[in-house]
């Protein structure tokens, strides 16, 4: 995707996603957000950047920076089925703690080796996991 489409795509959606538009005011104040939206990251580098950007100044209500949480988390935030926390499999698969858990049982059993096995699990919705696929690592 060039950087125009990228930026006619952004603009697009944040007319119905709340949680990008709070990405729009917490961190296009000072850059562009192409900075940050054309690659993925685990949640760990995603937590280091946004140390970085709050050193510098970056902030916003806590309602604005739950909903950057969430865009991040749901967008961006690269997940390993066989390694990630409990925490992050449900944020990313978004999926309840019960969920979570029961990917842990699985993978500590036998490790997940693809995406039909993950869809397999009882309670993971596919038509998220569809859609945030090309994050999700084994
Ligand atoms: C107060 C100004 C400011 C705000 C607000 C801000 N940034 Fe930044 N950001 C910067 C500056 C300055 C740089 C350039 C740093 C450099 O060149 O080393 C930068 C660079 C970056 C980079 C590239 C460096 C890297 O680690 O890859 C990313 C990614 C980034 N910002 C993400 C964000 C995100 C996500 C937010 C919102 C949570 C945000 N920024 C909000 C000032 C800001």
């Amino acid at each position: 995707m060039t950087a125009a489409s990228l930026a006619f795509e952004t603009a697009r959606a944040a007319d119905t996603d709340p949680d990008l538009q709070a990405v729009q005011v917490v961190c296009g104040r000072c850059h562009a957000p192409a900075v940050f939206l054309k690659q993925s990251r685990s949640w760990d580098r995603w937590n280091d950047v946004f140390a970085d950007m709050t050193k510098r100044g970056a902030n916003g209500t806590e309602e604005q920076l739950a909903r950057v949480t969430t865009y991040f988390l749901e967008n961006l935030t690269l997940l390993n089925v066989n390694t990630s926390p409990a925490d992050e499999l449900a944020w990313v698969l978004g999926v309840g703690d019960d969920v979570a858990q029961a990917i842990i049982a699985r993978r500590e059993r036998q490790p997940f080796a693809n995406i039909a096995q993950l869809r397999a699990v009882p309670g993971v919705d596919p038509g998220k996991l569809e859609q945030r696929k090309s994050r999700i690592l084994f």
